[in-house]
């Protein structure tokens, strides 16, 4: 068997000791990666610390609009929190890996749980734009995988339970508490960047699909290969194409995640709040 190259991913190593370096070595209580639009959740930050992408060793650049492309640290409700302003994309590049050094970096510095965030489409009729969504398990309907070409044994990453019961069953406690409604569902992860036909969203409805998107289920695939406990939040930008006469584009996609972004921000102070948080 080859080495197991999750703990000697020189990468990871490199990154991690450079963020060690620059008073970014945690312990966190949680890492936050924010999706398209919800990049101000950094602004919460007390105290914070950022750090742009490009200075990091072996980060990528984040090139979407909508995306800071920074490391952030600071506290949330008074608990050490880590925040990852924007993901590299698997459309940018064609790499299904792009996150691989960021999560794999989360590892290195402790292991805090690990919440992913993104704006989907809908397939739920009820859950209409600017809802907000646990993610319960994932579709991978893109053809790729972060691991194609991970050589150790390792890559035979078990995907059952994925998105963590306690997680989710603490972000279910923190937004009853908070007084936010939070649907939940699987998510079906689209290549793109073109969005979704309309035939796809049907196809992806009858395979079981309640969200649709282009991130997150690489890293939640990541993450599990990285030992990480992990769960994601959508923020409801659209109904997806087709359903409830859909019709996705970019700009709407920021305009009301930047508009629900309250929402998430009151849902991770009730996380954090918890005294057993999270
Ligand atoms: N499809 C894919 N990605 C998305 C969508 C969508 O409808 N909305 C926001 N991101």
């Amino acid at each position: 068997m080859s080495p197991d190259s999750r703990s000697d991913d020189p990468r990871v190593a490199a990154a991690a000791a450079f963020l060690r370096e620059r008073g970014f070595g945690g312990p966190f209580a949680l890492a936050l990666v924010t999706g398209t639009g919800l990049g101000a959740l950094a602004e919460r930050l007390a105290a914070p610390r950022t750090l742009p992408y490009g200075e990091i060793p072996h980060f990528p650049g984040s090139g979407v609009s909508g995306h800071a492309g920074r490391l952030a640290a600071g506290t949330l409700a008074g608990r050490p929190v880590l925040v990852f302003q924007g993901r590299a994309h698997p459309y940018e590049r064609g790499d299904a890996a792009a996150m691989r050094v960021p999560v794999g970096v989360v590892g290195a510095l402790g292991s805090p749980p690990l919440l992913l965030t993104n704006a989907a489409g809908s397939l739920m009729r009820r859950a209409g734009p600017g809802s907000l969504a646990l993610i319960s398990d994932h579709l991978n309907l893109s053809g790729m995988n972060p691991l194609h070409g991970e050589p150790s044994d390792a890559r035979f990453v078990p995907m059952t339970g994925a998105y963590d019961p306690a997680l989710r069953a603490g972000l279910r406690a923190a937004a009853a508490a908070a007084g936010i409604a939070l649907h939940e569902g699987v998510y079906a992860w689209f290549a793109g960047p073109s969005f979704e036909t309309p035939a796809e969203i049907r196809m992806a409805a009858r395979l079981g699909a309640d969200l649709v998107g282009m991130s997150t289920a690489p890293e939640v695939i990541l993450a599990r290969f990285f030992g990480l406990r992990v769960a994601a939040l959508s923020l409801v930008t659209n109904y997806a194409a087709g359903f409830e006469a859909g019709a996705p584009d970019h700009a709407e996609t920021k305009r009301v995640a930047r508009d629900a972004e309250r929402a998430v921000g009151r849902l991770l102070d009730a996380l954090l709040s918890r005294p057993e948080a999270p």
